[in-house]
């Protein structure tokens, strides 16, 4: 067990009593879908993902949905309902609860709510009204339905309690199938589902008897609110401190959470990221404290920082510290907070590539977390290379920084050629631009283990072939990144003059500049990623006009929904002008200040007048030349990041980690 020292952060690693059961600390794991199961059923990968965050310091870690109702038949989720599930489920109660962490499984039913496109025809719900997202109407829930679902979902919880488990967590959030109930906007029932307060809270005082009833009173029962849904007519904070007054007056209740956003165009408040505070429903929170006197309260959302943490229990603002994210990029959170090493921890970036994993049905993966869900991810550390090896890894962005620090932990002579005066390679650029800051973790990280394990960083280099050739390497690994393509479709004459900047160029030139241009800026978007809309942000603050201009139907096409919605919200509030379908047209210069565009289906011609800038975000491409003179150095050769094929941040330290410990 490790040893989780109270010392730095006492409130933070001050036990907690919660119902029958004391917690060692104030961290708990917030409900994540992981899709780390395999056929339904408990798998080595998951065991481990949840054992590291148990060993990494979490007091309680509420898990995943389980399908815990017969009708609940998702591919994805661990099946609690059968009893062949449960030598499965002992060992996922025995893994964690050994470590001295409590284990609650969460039961919850996404109902209408769908986040992949299209309907969902198996949907369930409290009413045939639509999902705002994916337009699913739900199979209403008669009152037999409901009367097998909550027995199945007591039945399954007396089950996991059998298994070992010391808790559920019934999720009434987030849009979920408990949250339609509870939504006088979701539910329009007639029966004694609907209608008051009463009416709407009552499947749930209903389910958490029927817990209550088959588990008893040591079973810990803990509920997630919606806090403020942000769909007018629902659940706003008013709202939810009646919800959560009425619901708590049962006495049943272990825990409350609340968490916000709903699926809707609010689905953003979920996974709050650095375009807003940090922390930002801690005060919302805690004013609810006044409808549930004496529910101990777990904060939630966007909570990274040890400090921040600690704070937030020593002010009495929650007696939890709920992480998702953060836990998902750092299992040791905790361990190394509590030994003083917070420089150690890999923070979330607040990226969202996790959930973009798992909504495309992927296993849940980071950005800046390689290594979700190995047996040795807590603290982990290279092991040492059989041999040593004089190793040149060119490029200091996040691929080759991630290749070069752990090539240099196991032990091989390392030095790193930078370009640029400091490393992070593209990344740096884009924790200048709105909602990036966080960004920096990754190569903050990176290079402080490179410092650590003796890399030699030589910046502000850009070292040539017969550099390289003459320090003799054993192995070489390519990471020099790649720059936006020059958009085809736009006039040759206009590469030639030179006046027309790649979004990544114009961006570093104006990072930094305050005063406000006349005219407008016109961004030819064919990237459709994150940094493009920051960059229009940005470019919003000085330019009365920001054009977008993209030959797709819609902005921000690929990054996560629950981002776009951001994304689309932002530029909608800014004044940022979209027009899609759209191309620069070839054919009619830039003149007097008027860019013409055509419509890419139709061919009708529009006016962009009093242009002042024109730039470009595009796929970038690698130098291949630049490439192929590096190839013949070493007897090892590797390529990794954009300069193999241009990809996300995800794929560039996960290559890189690759490299680094396979060379
Ligand atoms: C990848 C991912 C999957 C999630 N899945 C669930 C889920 O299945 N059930 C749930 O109640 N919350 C889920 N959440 C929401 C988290 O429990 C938490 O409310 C949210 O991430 C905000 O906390 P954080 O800022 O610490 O990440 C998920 C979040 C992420 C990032």
């Amino acid at each position: 067990m490790s040893r989780l020292d109270p010392a730095r952060y006492p409130h933070l690693f001050a036990p907690l009593r919660l119902g029958a059961h004391t917690l060692r600390n104030r961290i708990a794991h917030a409900s994540m879908t992981t899709r780390l199961s395999v056929n339904r059923r408990v798998s080595e990968p998951l065991l481990h993902y949840y054992a590291n965050r148990a060993r990494g310091g979490a007091a309680m870690i509420v898990t995943e949905p389980v399908s815990a109702a017969r009708f609940q038949q998702a591919p994805h989720k661990v099946r609690v309902w059968d009893a062949e599930s449960e030598s499965g489920l002992a060992r996922w109660a025995e893994t964690v609860e050994r470590e001295d962490c409590r284990l609650l499984a969460q039961i919850q039913d996404p109902g209408r709510g769908r986040h992949e496109r299209g309907r969902n025809p198996d949907a369930v719900g409290a009413s045939a009204l639509p999902d705002d997202l994916s337009w699913t109407v739900p199979h209403v829930l008669s009152l037999g339905d409901i009367e097998r679902m909550v027995a199945d979902f007591a039945d399954s919880s007396r089950r996991l309690q059998r298994c070992g488990f010391s808790g559920v967590e019934l999720s009434a959030a987030h849009g979920h199938l408990f949250h339609q109930f509870l939504s006088p906007w979701m539910n329009v029932r007639a029966d004694r589902y609907g209608g008051d307060l009463a009416g709407r809270c009552r499947l749930l005082v209903e389910l958490m008897a029927a817990i209550r009833g088959a588990c008893g009173p040591e079973f810990l029962l803990g509920l997630k609110l919606p806090g403020d849904d942000g769909i007018a007519a629902s659940v706003d904070a008013a709202e939810a401190a009646r919800i959560a007054g009425h619901l708590g007056a049962s006495g049943q209740i272990d825990y409350l959470c609340f968490a916000q956003g709903a699926h809707a165009a609010s689905l953003d408040r979920h996974l709050p990221d650095l375009h807003g505070p940090r922390a930002p429903y801690v005060t919302l929170t805690q004013g609810l404290q006044d409808a549930v006197p004496g529910v101990p309260l777990m904060a939630l959302g966007l909570i990274t920082d040890p400090a921040e943490a600690d704070g937030i229990v020593a002010r009495g603002a929650a007696a939890l510290i709920g992480l998702g994210r953060p836990l998902v990029t750092d299992p040791a959170w905790g361990l190394k907070s509590s030994q003083g090493r917070e420089a150690d921890i890999r923070y979330c970036v607040s990226c969202n590539s996790c959930w973009a994993a798992i909504t495309e049905h992927r296993a849940l993966a980071c950005d800046n977390n390689p290594r979700v869900g190995r047996a040795d991810e807590v603290d982990w550390w290279p092991a040492p290379a059989p041999r040593r090896k004089r190793i040149v890894v060119v490029g200091t962005g996040i691929a080759g920084l991630e290749a070069a620090w752990i090539a240099a932990a196991r032990g091989h002579d390392v030095i790193a050629f930078g370009a640029g005066r400091e490393p992070g390679g593209k990344t740096r650029l884009l924790t200048a631009l709105p909602g990036g800051e966080a960004l920096s973790s990754i190569y903050d990280y990176q290079a402080l283990a490179g410092k650590k394990a003796g890399l030699r960083l030589e910046l502000g280099v850009r070292a040539s072939p017969d550099e390289i050739r003459a320090l003799a390497p054993d192995g070489l690994i390519v990471a020099c990144g790649a720059t936006m393509a020059w958009p085809r479709s736009f006039p040759q004459a206009w590469r030639e003059d030179g006046g027309v900047p790649d979004l990544r160029a114009c961006m570093a030139e104006l990072i930094g500049f305050t005063e406000r241009q006349s005219g407008a800026a016109v961004l030819f978007d064919m990237d459709a990623t994150e940094g493009t809309y920051a960059s229009a942000e940005y470019l919003r603050r000085l330019f009365d006009r920001v054009v977008i201009v993209t030959p797709r139907d819609r902005i921000a096409e690929d990054v996560p929904l629950v981002n776009r919605l951001g994304i689309v919200r932002r530029c909608a509030r800014a004044g940022i002008e979209v027009m899609t379908l759209a191309g620069i047209d070839a054919d009619s210069p830039l003149e007097d200040g008027v860019l013409h565009v055509r419509n890419v289906y139709s061919g009708t011609l529009a006016e962009i007048a009093d242009v002042v800038l024109l730039t470009y975000a595009t796929p970038r491409a690698p130098d291949l030349a630049a490439i192929e003179a590096f190839a013949s150095l070493a007897a090892e050769f590797h390529v990794v990041g954009d300069a193999y094929a241009p990809g996300s941040t995800m794929a560039a330290t996960a290559q890189g980690h690759r490299i680094g410990n396979l060379i």
